[in-house]
């Protein structure tokens, strides 16, 4: 059999007539960049999520980094992030020209440890970054309190949790600003790229919409410094046309994971659920992550690791004070993880075909096993470490 780790393809012939409807429409319409179907994509967008407002633009990336500017975030500031993220989260900081400041992940869920942000303020730190990392959401209550206490806005990174819901909001919703990617294969995807910054502050939507286009305020009078970052309209009535199908289709996510969990739990380390989880990735552990990975591609499934090279020992990011071994939980994590294929239109028996794949491979190589000790290990790790300033 072969499992795929993703299929674009497939997905497309599954939304296939709503699509195709759609670019045509806008094909035969002769209007291509901010028109009528981009305002309705940003009104359902923004009735969906419970936001009052929703502003379109080129990326995920760009996403970040004009929620970030709205913000008032530029030249050497600082905005406390995560190292275990897709880098893309550190360029948009890096376009501001302020600095990230790397805190480390909970062991259990991959992402930000809210109680290790604190000590990573200082006067200078102008946002707070959490990643909703695999589907799964921050902790964001103490977050915002925090936030709130020394005045700081937290700007949530939604690119792979769109749909998630914490505390009855919506991912993006409860921070000063919400970003999220349209890349084809996240949980609301586009057939290109594009992104989206929701927020429910009036100032902070109308400045979004002069920094995506030029920094004007109305055509060629230019109040500040923008870019052009536009979601066109052929991609934002596509993504109006699966908006619909959102809900199934993380329903269908979360019925893929249980069956991969159930399946698993004895044999790797699976996902530990702490939040509302829509699974744009399900990642498991093993003991050894690079033999399972080879033993499962030989055996026709795809899988990929989410990521290898943590962003504070990229190359890109090197220049700075920060080391191996200064962020433990993210570097042991690292080691260890494999994102396995899915999609939503996954099927039971491919799912049934990697649990017994993993199954088969643990059983001739017993060290690939993962459990609940391990992950008592990473908390060793964890608590085994003094703290390094990064900066
Ligand atoms: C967590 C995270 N942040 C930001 C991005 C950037 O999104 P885009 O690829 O749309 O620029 C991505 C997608 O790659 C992502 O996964």
């Amino acid at each position: 059999m072969n499992v795929p780790f993703g299929d674009l393809k497939v997905h497309y012939h599954s939304v296939k007539q709503e699509v195709d409807t759609a670019v045509k429409r806008v094909l035969e319409s002769g209007y291509y960049i901010l028109g009528p179907e981009l305002k309705t994509f940003e009104e359902n967008f923004a009735q969906y999520l419970g936001a009052n407002y929703v502003v379109g633009c080129a990326s995920g990336t760009e996403a970040i980094y004009l929620a970030l500017v709205a913000a008032g975030v530029g030249q050497d500031d600082e905005v406390i992030v995560v190292a275990h993220t897709a880098v893309p989260t550190i360029s948009a900081i890096s376009m501001t020209g302020a600095q990230p400041v790397f805190v480390d992940i909970h062991p259990d869920t991959y992402v930000m440890d809210v109680t290790k942000v604190e000590s990573k303020i200082t006067a200078r730190t102008k946002a707070i970054v959490p990643v909703h990392l695999y589907g799964q959401m921050v902790d964001l209550e103490p977050l915002m309190k925090l936030g709130a206490d020394k005045g700081i806005p937290i700007i949530e990174d939604v690119a792979q949790a769109t749909g998630a819901v914490y505390k009855k909001a919506q991912a993006g919703t409860t921070g000063a600003f919400g970003a999220f990617s349209f890349y084809p294969s996240k949980n609301l995807g586009a057939f290109g790229d594009g992104g989206a910054v929701c927020t429910n502050s009036t100032e902070g939507y109308e400045r979004l919409l002069r920094l995506r286009n030029y920094g004007q305020s109305k055509r060629y009078y230019h109040d500040e410094i923008g870019i052009n970052s536009r979601l066109d309209e052929i991609q934002s009535a596509i993504l109006g046309a699966q908006l619909p199908h959102l809900t199934e289709w993380n329903a269908r996510r979360k019925a893929i994971a249980a069956r991969y969990t159930q399946g698993l739990r004895d044999v790797v380390f699976t996902p530990v659920e702490h939040n509302d989880h829509v699974f744009h990735l399900y990642v498991i552990q093993s003991g050894d992550r690079d033999g399972m990975q080879q033993y499962l591609s030989e055996k026709g499934v795809g899988t990929l690791i989410h990521y290898p090279v943590p962003a504070h020992l990229q190359k890109a990011y090197r220049y700075r004070d920060v080391n191996e071994g200064d962020l433990p939980v993210t570097e042991y994590a690292t080691k260890r993880i494999l994102s396995l294929p899915m999609f939503p239109q996954l099927s039971d028996e491919q799912v049934d075909y990697v649990i017994d794949q993993i199954k088969q491979y643990v059983q001739v190589n017993p060290a690939a096993k993962a459990s609940q000790a391990d992950f008592a290990a990473a908390k060793t790790v964890t608590s085994s470490v003094s703290p390094v300033k990064l900066r």
